[in-house]
């Protein structure tokens, strides 16, 4: 025979303090869900997407990769950089584009994983060996930009980097 108590519910105890960090722990994710819309929406900040897969053995075999460099799509307007990483450098390690122009890097790796990140700008993304990251740049003032690797790859590390100069 069943006591009628034993089946009434009983109120869900949540502690004050527990209550609090659950309401906190909504607010920071609200929070979040506003800044990667603000990020992706107004600020331009786009991720690194695999644009193709290559083969690291027999990547400089062919073009693009066997004569990395820039390519003009439109004169001052648009245009294609191919950046090769290897231990421990950048093929090329100095590129020239336009101010103003819309400029498209490829970069790919031959040997280990590599960064590329173009200091005073948000390009900034991961070279792995057989594929090819790109991301869009627009540079709009003219000058010197430095590009290094950010992940560790070896002794060479912290030597490898190469250079964008940006003219009027
Ligand atoms: Cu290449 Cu670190």
């Amino acid at each position: 025979m069943s006591s009628p108590e034993t089946s009434e519910k009983i109120p869900l105890h949540v502690d004050p303090t527990e209550r609090a960090w659950m309401r906190a722990a909504i607010a920071i994710l609200v929070v979040f869900a506003i800044s990667v819309t603000i990020a992706g929406f107004m600020l331009g900040i786009q991720l690194p997407t695999t644009e193709q897969r290559v083969n690291p053995q027999t990547l400089q075999d062919a073009p693009p990769w066997s004569e990395p460099g820039v390519r003009e799509i439109v004169a001052g307007e648009q245009y294609d950089v191919y950046v090769v990483a290897k231990r421990f450098f950048y093929e090329p390690n100095v590129v020239e584009v336009p101010a103003g122009a819309e400029v498209n890097f490829y970069v790919t790796s031959t040997d280990v994983q590599h960064g590329f990140k173009i200091q005073d700008t948000n390009v900034n993304f991961m070279v792995i060996p057989g594929q090819v990251s790109t991301l869009t740049f627009t540079f709009d003032e003219p000058g010197s930009y430095d590009y290094i690797c950010t992940e560790y790859c070896g002794l060479g590390h912290a030597v490898m980097f190469g250079s964008v100069t940006v003219t009027p």
